[in-house]
């Protein structure tokens, strides 16, 4: 089996119990990562090989630009969904991992996990911690999330680059809001339905942008594997906008792209 086949079988699993509050009480070691994203924050526990305990996610609006701005609002996530994770596990949690969007301060994320009274066990940058998870050695990973690009490249082992930039899934919603002359909230059920599939022409020129966005970071470099994250991936045909405008670049989307930053920040540490 390779990394990636090990991965997406994990982020299978994490799909499956993402917000299941049965118990499966935990005896022996477990880790914690938080992803305060600007359209959702995940909270995962994994085991000491990496296999995902318990994953609760909630849709939050506290986060712009890649930025907390809602502190009360994201401690009181961050806090419930701790609390359904304790429940989960039968474990009181007392650290995590957490992570910010690279260019941004690293402090704001640390902030809101000391406020819920949790101790900061690392902070590290959300593609980043994506290429540690794929023990990827040379290719790139981009992070579309709701509200950002994240993108990061490794070279021969060593992380070369890692860049933010405000587009993100929130971007194709409006659009189709807009298109579709239906609200914010309406465009968001249709772009995440069954029939998403109809609209790929309408959103298709904010995919170019963010196409536009990848090309300017791989500035001229040959034969990448790029792996996708970010629940913006999850549309369906995304992955074949970016083949054909990325040409001559391996486009890597993974089974389910929304859960693999959280699972990277809970996997963070090498497990
Ligand atoms: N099946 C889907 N199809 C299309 N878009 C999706 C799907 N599922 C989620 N999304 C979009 O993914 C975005 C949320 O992704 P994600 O949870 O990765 O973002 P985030 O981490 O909260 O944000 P950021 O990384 O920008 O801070 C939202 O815009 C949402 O509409
Ligand atoms: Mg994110």
């Amino acid at each position: 089996m390779t990394r990636l086949d090990l991965i997406n079988k994990r982020l299978r699993k994490v799909g499956n119990m993402v917000n299941q509050t049965d118990p499966i009480p935990v005896k022996g070691f477990f880790q914690v990562g938080i992803d305060l994203g600007t359209a959702n924050i995940v909270l995962i526990v994994v085991d000491e090989t990496g296999e995902p305990l318990a994953a609760f996610m909630e849709w939050a609006e506290v986060v712009r630009d890649g930025i907390v701005l809602d502190y009360w609002g994201a401690t009181q996530i961050v806090k419930k969904l701790q609390s359904k994770a304790e429940q989960r596990i039968g474990r009181k949690i007392e650290q995590a991992i957490t992570s910010f969007p690279p260019g941004t301060d690293p402090m704001i994320s640390e902030n809101v996990i000391k406020n819920v009274g949790l101790k900061v066990q690392h902070v590290i940058d959300e593609p980043s911690s994506v290429i540690k998870l794929l023990n990827i050695d040379s290719g790139m990973v981009v992070d579309i999330g709701g509200g950002t690009t994240g993108i990061a490249m490794i070279r021969d082992g060593s992380i070369r680059k890692a860049y933010d930039e405000p587009t993100g899934g929130r971007h194709v919603t409006l659009t189709l809001s807009g298109n579709q002359k239906i609200s914010f909230d309406e465009a968001e059920k249709r772009k995440t339905g069954p029939d998403a599939a109809q609209y790929k022409p309408v959103v298709e020129p904010v995919f170019q942008k963010m196409a536009d966005i990848i090309r300017q970071q791989i500035d001229g470099q040959t034969d990448l594997d790029i792996y996708l994250s970010g629940g913006a991936c999850c549309f369906p045909g995304f992955d074949e906008v970016l083949r054909r405008e990325i040409a001559r670049h391996r486009v890597i989307k993974p089974f389910n792209p929304l859960y693999l930053t959280p699972l990277a920040i809970a996997s963070y540490g090498g497990v």
